[in-house]
């Protein structure tokens, strides 16, 4: 294992214009300031048809579970899609299963353009969940997106936040993804182990 973690974002929205896909910018940034190699993997870059558990080796399926797999950390970043989280990262998560995400930890990330993100981090909570992820407890909601950011020539896709404590929030997914990219999975109890 090396010292240095490999962190790995996933956003699951497609436009080009994504508010995801900045906010996952700063989480990785905050990541790469905390000392680790970042990556970003942008699902538009992919061929990744609807995952068919019949079909072997579709499209660029093998190459994305293998950055997966090879991540010591995942971002999940996703648009809120009635309440829930998008068709795009669903379907690349069920391309991955345990194999990819046994001892990886994963933060969660959701912008809503409405008020209202719990239901979509809960949901990609249980789903990592069932793949064994390890889910960080901080997470990042973004709430009315679009009023999140103003224009910044400098800034990551040119959009600095307004509100400094979101930044803050936002980036503490990064440095805690860093922190706890090798947990150790180890941590059960004899006493919780035998009420599970
Ligand atoms: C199909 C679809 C469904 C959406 N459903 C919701 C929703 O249930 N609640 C909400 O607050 N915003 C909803 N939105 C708005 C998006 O969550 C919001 O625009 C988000 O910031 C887009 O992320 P992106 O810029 O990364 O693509 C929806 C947008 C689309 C396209």
């Amino acid at each position: 294992m090396s010292s240095t973690p490999t962190i790995l974002a996933v956003s699951g929205s497609l436009r080009d214009e994504s508010y995801t896909r900045t906010a996952l910018g700063y989480v990785l940034e905050a990541a790469a300031d905390a000392g680790a190699d970042t990556r970003l993997l942008d699902l538009r870059e992919y061929d990744l048809p609807l995952y068919d558990p019949d079909v072997d080796d579709q499209g660029d399926g093998a190459e994305v579970k293998r950055l997966t797999r090879e991540a010591d950390a995942l971002a999940l970043g996703t648009p809120v899609y009635h309440g829930s989280y998008s068709a795009t990262l669903k379907n690349y998560h069920d391309y991955c299963g345990w194999d990819e995400y046994e001892d990886t930890t994963v933060g969660l990330l959701a912008t809503a353009g409405g008020g209202s993100y719990g239901s979509t981090l809960d949901h990609l909570r249980i789903t990592v969940r069932g793949v064994h992820g390890w889910v960080l407890p901080h997470q990042v909601g973004i709430r009315k997106a679009s009023k999140r950011f103003e224009h910044e020539p400098d800034a990551i896709d040119q959009r600095a936040f307004i509100d400094e404590k979101l930044e803050e929030r936002t980036r503490k997914l990064g440095r805690m993804l860093t922190e706890y990219a090798f947990i150790t999975p180890d941590v059960t109890s004899p006493r919780t182990a035998a009420n599970d």
